[in-house]
């Protein structure tokens, strides 16, 4: 089988690709990557030179070369996109291009090319915010309610894969997930930033109170749920992926990676807080229980410390991510503080 993966130099999608190289060998992977900031070839190192894994570099926007590299493939996987939040929030453009007319561009592709699945990764960020201390959780009938640019670009997005299904008869899927953690993570995002300021000896930035709730992820479950919803999901379905069933605010995750490291909790810097930051994301997910088997495999506590401890042993990976380009990101973000 010919698996097209999109995005695959990312964080998710470089696990993604090491997870199917090893629970798959005999299948044929092709990872087709911008390489914007966020992508790293570097994550891919180790697999580079393995006669089923090839590497196109190109954007999901140019339709050409889309057609040409997803020939002959059986399942595409679609997780390139602009991700960051916050960076939707400087400049909304490339997250309209990317997540919304790429999507459009690898649909028609896919349709052309009548692959046996088309695969989107998608968030629970499109569902807006749930109140803090409330029983309610999203769920695969939650109404879209995106908030940023980014939330909003991925629910775009979201609505033009079922279109596609609906409309041509496309077996696509979705997955919403929560926020993943874990190896190759871009330290633009709160764990593993919080994680390699502390081996750098800086504060750990916190918006507003601190209250914000989200639901984590660790991203090698997240893989494998993927996995089971390519092989026994059904076409045209959505499912919600989450982990946690009790609510951790982001102060009590930056204390806990503080108390993991050794650190006091001087080393927490309250922040400006983001515009229009959601509350709260909570995710049911029972129904990929339920139908699938799916389960996260450990606790939030043991993933942290495996993810504290893989950036304290690939520190030269992310050192290079925190100079360049992401130091001028970082001090335009955090300028005002
Ligand atoms: P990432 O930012 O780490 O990686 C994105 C990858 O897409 C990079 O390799 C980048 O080079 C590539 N890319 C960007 N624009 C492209 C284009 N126009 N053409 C081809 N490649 C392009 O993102 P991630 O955290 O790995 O997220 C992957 C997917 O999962 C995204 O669709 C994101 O919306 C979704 N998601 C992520 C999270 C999370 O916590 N990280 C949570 C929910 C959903
Ligand atoms: P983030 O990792 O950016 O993911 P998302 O915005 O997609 O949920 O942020 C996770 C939470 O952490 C969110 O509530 C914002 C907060 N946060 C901070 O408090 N400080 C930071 O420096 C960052 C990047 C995020």
């Amino acid at each position: 089988m010919k698996i097209f993966v999109t995005g695959g130099a990312g964080f998710i999608g470089s696990n993604f690709i090491h997870y199917w190289v090893k629970n798959h060998p005999d299948d044929q992977i092709v990872n087709f990557d911008k390489l914007t900031y966020a992508g790293n070839l570097e994550n891919l190192s180790d697999i580079e030179k393995n006669s089923n894994y090839t590497f196109v570099h190109g954007d999901i926007c140019d339709g050409n070369k889309v057609m040409e590299a997803m020939k002959g493939a059986d399942i595409v996987v679609n997780f390139a996109a602009e991700s960051h939040v916050d960076r939707s929030i400087m400049d909304p453009s490339p997250f309209l291009k990317t997540n919304v007319e790429g999507t459009g561009v690898l649909l028609n592709a896919a349709l052309t090319h009548k692959v046996k699945r088309f695969h989107h990764i998608s968030t629970d960020e499109v569902f807006g915010a749930l109140p803090l201390n409330s029983p309610d959780k999203f769920n695969e009938s939650t109404c879209y309610d995106p908030h940023s640019p980014y939330a909003a670009s991925k629910a775009s997005s979201d609505h033009l894969v079922r279109a596609y299904h609906t409309t041509y008869g496309l077996p696509i899927s979705i997955s919403n997930c929560s926020n993943n953690y874990g190896p190759y993570m871009f330290p633009e995002k709160l764990i593993p930033l919080a994680i390699t300021n502390l081996l750098e000896g800086k504060k750990v930035p916190v918006y507003g109170d601190g209250l914000y709730v989200r639901d984590w992820l660790y991203v090698e479950d997240h893989c494998r749920a993927i996995d089971l919803i390519l092989q026994k999901g059904k076409a045209g379905e959505t499912y919600l992926i989450g982990s946690l069933t009790e609510d951790i605010p982001n102060i009590e995750i930056v204390e806990k990676i503080l108390s993991l490291m050794g650190k006091k909790e001087d080393m927490i810097e309250f922040v400006k807080d983001r515009p229009g930051h959601d509350r709260r994301y909570a995710i049911d997910w029972r129904m990929i229980k339920r139908e699938l088997g799916w389960e996260p495999q450990y606790s939030f506590d043991e993933y942290l410390k495996k993810t504290i401890d893989w950036y304290t042993t690939h520190q030269d990976w992310w050192k290079k991510i925190k100079t360049g380009e992401y130091q001028k990101y970082y001090e335009k973000q955090y300028e005002k503080s």
